[in-house]
């Protein structure tokens, strides 16, 4: 029998159940998008983008969780991914937008740390929901906070927003867990996601697998391995990053309600200036 899903990016087809929007995430923007982190991150950065004049840049702006609701709130918005699939299922979704959103919004599949665009006066660019660790190298992740600081005009505001590194489980978890059970939007079946996470390499990466069971009631059971990278951060060393690449830092917050930043606090939000 053929795998309909054998060739799809897993990732990328179940982005928006994982990580539903707040602003149109529907019954999966349940309780655990809390412990996400990513219940109240689009009210920050709409907030910034009034405070600030000019286009937004999204680096890793995936399947536009973030970048559609700013259009909608009328913001000009360059939205930035490596992977053509996440770029697609946000095209996908911008065909059901108003032209006007649509004209506001522009895609560009490009590598943040080589990033290359005419446009470099932009007044807010967000590295948003972990983005910055999805760039696996020190050298990668110190060329995207220069990239992005390029592409800004002065005075600019840069936000990083990271889980707070108490949270980084860097020994790993190798036992499968499941995570959550949500409705996949493009069958309307349920699925359930379960993560394991391999131990921080010497290079402080850290693999992020598992696999999605979704249950179809015709085909029965359908299982799809998934795998990420990721390179995570500590305060001091996105600090001394921010600061080689030109940024001064404005305030690092503990959460997007402006919450204080502890050693307890759930995330890191962090707005510097360029
Ligand atoms: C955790 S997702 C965040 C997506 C979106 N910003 C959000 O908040 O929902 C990270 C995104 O960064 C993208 N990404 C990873 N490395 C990248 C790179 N080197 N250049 C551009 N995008 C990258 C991934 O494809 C993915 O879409």
């Amino acid at each position: 029998m053929v795998d309909p899903l054998a060739h799809v990016d897993p990732c990328a087809y179940y982005y928006d159940a994982d990580y539903p929007s707040a602003r149109d995430g529907g019954s999966n923007f349940d309780s655990v998008t809390g412990d996400q982190g990513i219940a109240y991150d689009i009210d920050r950065y709409e907030e910034l983008a009034r405070t600030t004049a000019g286009p937004i840049l999204e680096m890793g702006c995936g399947t536009g969780r973030v970048a559609l609701p700013l259009a909608r709130a009328g913001h000009r918005v360059v939205g930035i991914d490596i992977s053509r699939p996440m770029l697609e299922q946000f095209e996908q979704k911008l065909l059901a937008e108003p032209s006007e959103v649509q004209e506001r919004l522009l895609l560009v599949t490009q590598d943040i740390k080589d990033l290359d665009l005419e446009e470099r006066t932009f007044g807010l660019v967000t590295l948003a929901f972990n983005s910055l660790f999805f760039v696996t190298s020190d050298s990668a992740q110190r060329q995207a906070l220069a990239s992005a600081k390029r592409h800004m005009r002065p005075s600019g505001l840069l936000a990083v927003d990271i889980v707070n590194d108490i949270y980084i489980k860097r020994e790993g978890i190798p036992e499968p867990k499941a995570f959550f059970t949500r409705v996949n939007p493009m069958t309307g079946n349920a699925y359930t996601r379960f993560d394991c996470i391999g131990p921080c390499d010497s290079e402080g990466r850290q693999r992020i697998y598992g696999h999605y069971l979704e249950v179809d009631i015709e085909s029965g059971v359908q299982t799809l391995p998934y795998e990420m990278i990721w390179r995570p951060l500590d305060r001091n060393t996105v600090e001394n990053m921010l600061v080689g690449a030109g940024f001064t830092i404005d305030v690092i917050e503990g959460g997007h309600r402006h919450e204080p930043y502890t050693a307890t606090s759930q995330r890191m939000f962090i707005v510097a200036r360029a």
